[in-house]
């Protein structure tokens, strides 16, 4: 049995039945969920903030990994722990001193993460690997679901993944985009610890249940 995780991204589900959507994604076997935060500056659009993350909070007892696509990160955290984060999820390109907001995350008590555009080099990330438990690969340009995977991103999946495993610690590898039945079974060959996948599951015309099973079945090969 494989031991890789999906975390079905809220993003893609329908937030006026949003509570019944996370419902039944636990039910059908969901790791975790991935919560999209978008400012309208760091990308284009504005998605939600903390309070639907408490909402997301009041109806799962899943993990609840908030990547914030948003530029002032460090006056924020306090309120997406408050909020019910289990870990935070930053760019490190919207960090101006990334090693200082990593050790902030890890002292509001939640799991620090680290993320990078497709664009931007990973000598970015590669100083602060010894700080993160989760470390984000984007395989679409952040700020929207439903985008096509970067196929140019899989070595970097690979490259990322065997520099994470040199380090102590229980560091994973989540890869976010682009990620349906397509293209799951490429991330997981590449490294991927954790998949993303928002419209692949919550877009699904066959229901939440029956694509996450179908997604599953693929990342047990
Ligand atoms: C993109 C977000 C992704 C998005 C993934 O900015 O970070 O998490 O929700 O959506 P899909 O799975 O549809 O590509
Ligand atoms: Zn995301």
């Amino acid at each position: 049995m494989s031991d890789v995780l999906i975390a079905p991204s809220v993003l893609a589900a329908d937030f006026a039945v949003l509570g019944e959507q996370v419902r039944e994604a636990e039910l059908a076997g969901a790791d975790w969920f991935h919560i999209d935060v978008m400012d309208g500056h760091f990308v284009p659009a504005i998605s939600f903030g903390a309070p639907v993350v408490r909402g997301i909070r009041g109806v799962t007892s899943l993990p609840l990994d908030v990547h914030l696509m948003i530029d002032s990160v460090d006056s924020q955290l306090e309120a997406f722990v408050s909020a019910g984060a289990n870990s935070i999820t930053v760019h490190v390109e919207a960090i101006s001193d990334p090693a200082a907001t990593l050790r902030k995350i890890r002292e509001l008590g939640v799991r620090p993460g680290l993320t990078l555009r497709p664009t931007t080099s990973v000598d970015e990330v590669l100083p602060y690997l010894d700080l993160i438990d989760i470390l984000l690969v984007m395989t679409v340009e952040p700020g929207l679901g439903g985008q096509e995977l970067l196929p140019e991103m899989l070595p970097r999946i690979e490259l990322l993944s065997g520099r994470l495993r040199q380090i102590p610690g229980e560091s994973i590898l989540v890869v976010d985009g682009g990620l349906n039945e397509s293209t799951i079974t490429q991330a997981v060959s590449a490294g991927a610890q954790v998949i993303v996948a928002g419209s692949a599951v919550f877009g699904a015309t066959d229901g939440i249940s029956a694509a996450l099973a179908r997604l599953r079945v693929l990342t047990s090969v």
